[in-house]
């Protein structure tokens, strides 16, 4: 008998293996020195992916597929960050198909998962699509969790400088635009434009997957 059930993300919220994976990548992430990659990104990029879908008048399905694989890109990083994306992707499929997922969403959140990041991916789907551009999004202070200033990088500086960041979807203009609000003294444009701009390129080519013009607004001014 074929997998039947509709999964939301609220089933993945309450998952013990779900939390434990995310806790373990995030674990693993600040060994290394990343930014914070567990619960919380997780279900930032979520809820922001099922926004963009849903603003794009996509169906209530589609945009929960889409916080879906949000809430689990990330999760191959309990394994290694190389190849995360993959590692994801097939860590996802054991649960979702233990939850009983439907095989044909649940090839969808493995692509989207999959292709989630700028070195390799691509927007193959909305959801991959929504999903690409919801985790390039997350750029906040509350991401850094190096706990020594002396040895905090780009990625430190650029996401401790970030006050606010927030992805304006308008349908009718055929537009999604990051808004970010950044204190130039942690951080110089310059280290925005060496982090951002392969990760606001892969944005651009997500929109346009979605039929929308992309662009990059910082403090107020266009920039991409
Ligand atoms: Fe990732
Ligand atoms: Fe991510």
């Amino acid at each position: 008998m074929p997998n039947s059930k509709f999964i939301t993300l609220n089933d993945l919220q309450r998952d013990a293996e779900i939390a434990a994976y995310l806790r373990a990548a995030n674990a693993q992430m600040k060994a290394i020195g990343f930014t914070e990659h567990g619960e919380r990104h997780a279900a930032l990029v979520a809820q922001i992916a099922r926004n963009i879908l849903a603003f794009l008048n996509r169906s209530e399905r589609e945009a929960e597929l889409a916080a879906l694989a949000g809430y689990l890109h990330d999760a191959g990083n309990l394994i290694h960050r190389e190849f995360h994306q993959l590692t994801g992707a097939l860590l996802a499929r054991d649960v979702l198909a233990r939850m009983e997922m439907p095989f044909d969403e649940l090839t969808l959140v493995m692509g989207a998962i999959g292709n989630h990041e700028e070195s390799d991916g691509n927007p193959v789907s909305a959801i991959a699509a929504a999903v690409i551009i919801a985790d390039k999004a997350d750029v906040h202070a509350s991401r850094v969790q190096n706990e020594d200033k002396l040895t905090y990088d780009i990625h430190d500086r650029v996401n401790l400088a970030a006050r606010r960041s927030f992805v304006r979807v308008d349908a009718a203009q055929k537009s999604i635009a990051l808004e970010l609000e950044i204190d130039p003294t942690i951080s110089s444009m310059a280290d925005y434009f060496e982090i951002f701009t392969s990760r606001m390129l892969m944005c651009r080519r997500a929109a346009q997957f979605l039929g929308c013009q992309f662009s990059l607004i910082i403090n107020g001014q266009r920039v991409l």
